[in-house]
């Protein structure tokens, strides 16, 4: 009789040795095929006694069940191993993509208004806001701008026509606010309004026809011109910190009295005027119910795109508008 154990640790040797399922065919067919062992055997019961022949035929069958079973189990290995392969070759290598894939985030005007805002809260401020488009009466008249005066000229409003009965316009200035918020607050005030603003300026390199500004006011008692310059150098310091220079030139806005504008130095020396200020004119006071014997006031208006680009040191406040997203995503 053969050594069935022998038999099955051989075919379990040629089994793990086969690589693919070629190999594995090849050696299935030596085990199992025409001239195997346990083939050539069954063929030779008949020759046995009916006692022994029971015996080794059973032999047989369970020697050659656990070699089928042996070349099956290798047989699903091998093509796992091939389909984990194939899975790997054909795999999807993602991370390049999601690397490319850039978060966006708040445009640098949007910054630089949403830090103006904190700044100025962080003194007290409340933000205040108004419409883009104005009557003559918040636009320039409550500012005591009547429609005689030259001052009316410089702003180069932009002018609605909506067949109103009322002169209509595209803000020029976030000043109107100042209207706004005194018709509707009781002093003390302490607002900032930030704000589009729009002008008939053709855009150059510190120019924009839309641009945005904000504007501050103060009203209470006893409010000096020394408020107004401590604001600003307080406002100066935490927006662009220690080093930066600042000046008030004396200057000329029918709604201040007196008024000032405001410079700040540029890093080749020369100053970018970043708007204007002074005390709120009595006649502004009065044209919105408030005693100007008892309240005072100062207020001031910044361009913010000016104090964007001074911030980020840019040489063209066009920059702000191409929307190159080249430029953009550097801040
Ligand atoms: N509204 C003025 C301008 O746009 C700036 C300003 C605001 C001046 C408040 C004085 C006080 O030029």
């Amino acid at each position: 009789m053969t050594d069935y154990d022998e038999l099955l640790r051989d075919a379990a040797a040629a089994a793990t040795a086969s690589a693919t399922l070629e190999a594995l065919g090849q050696e299935q067919a030596r085990f199992l095929g025409k001239n195997a062992a346990v083939t050539l055997a069954k063929r030779d019961l008949g020759s046995l006694a009916p006692d022994a022949r029971a015996v080794a035929g059973r032999a047989i069958n369970e020697a050659r069940e656990a070699i089928e079973a042996l070349f099956a189990e290798r047989r699903r290995a091998i093509e796992a191993e091939a389909r984990a392969a194939q899975l790997e070759n054909e795999r999807l290598d993602l991370t390049e993509t999601i690397e490319t894939v850039r978060r966006g985030h708040l445009h640098l005007v949007t910054q630089a208004r949403d830090r103006l805002e904190d700044v100025f809260v962080g003194m007290g401020f409340t933000v205040a806001e108004g419409p883009e488009v104005e009557t003559a009466w918040y636009n320039f008249e409550a500012l005591n701008i009547a429609d005689w005066h030259p001052a009316r000229g410089s702003f180069d409003t932009i002018f609605v026509d909506l067949g109103a009965p009322e002169e209509v316009m595209l803000r020029s200035h976030t000043s109107p606010v100042q209207i706004r918020t005194m018709e509707q607050q009781e002093p003390p005030i302490y607002i900032v309004a930030p704000g589009r603003t729009f002008r008939t300026d053709s855009a150059d390199a510190t120019h924009l026809p839309a641009f945005n500004q904000i504007e501050g006011l103060v009203v209470d008692r006893g409010i000096t011109m020394g408020d107004l310059a401590g604001t600003i150098d307080e406002f100066v310091r935490a927006f662009f910190g220690a080093e930066v220079q600042t000046r008030l030139r004396p200057s000329y806005f029918p709604f201040t009295e007196p008024s000032a504008e405001f410079d700040i130095s540029r890093a080749d020396g020369s100053w970018l005027e970043l708007g204007g200020c002074g005390m709120v004119h009595p006649n502004v006071l009065r044209n919105c119910g408030i005693d100007p014997e008892e309240w005072q006031g100062f207020a001031f208006g910044f361009g913010i795109d000016r104090l964007a680009v001074m911030r980020y040191e840019l040489d063209d406040i066009r920059e702000l508008v191409n929307n190159d997203a080249r430029f953009l995503r550097q801040f």
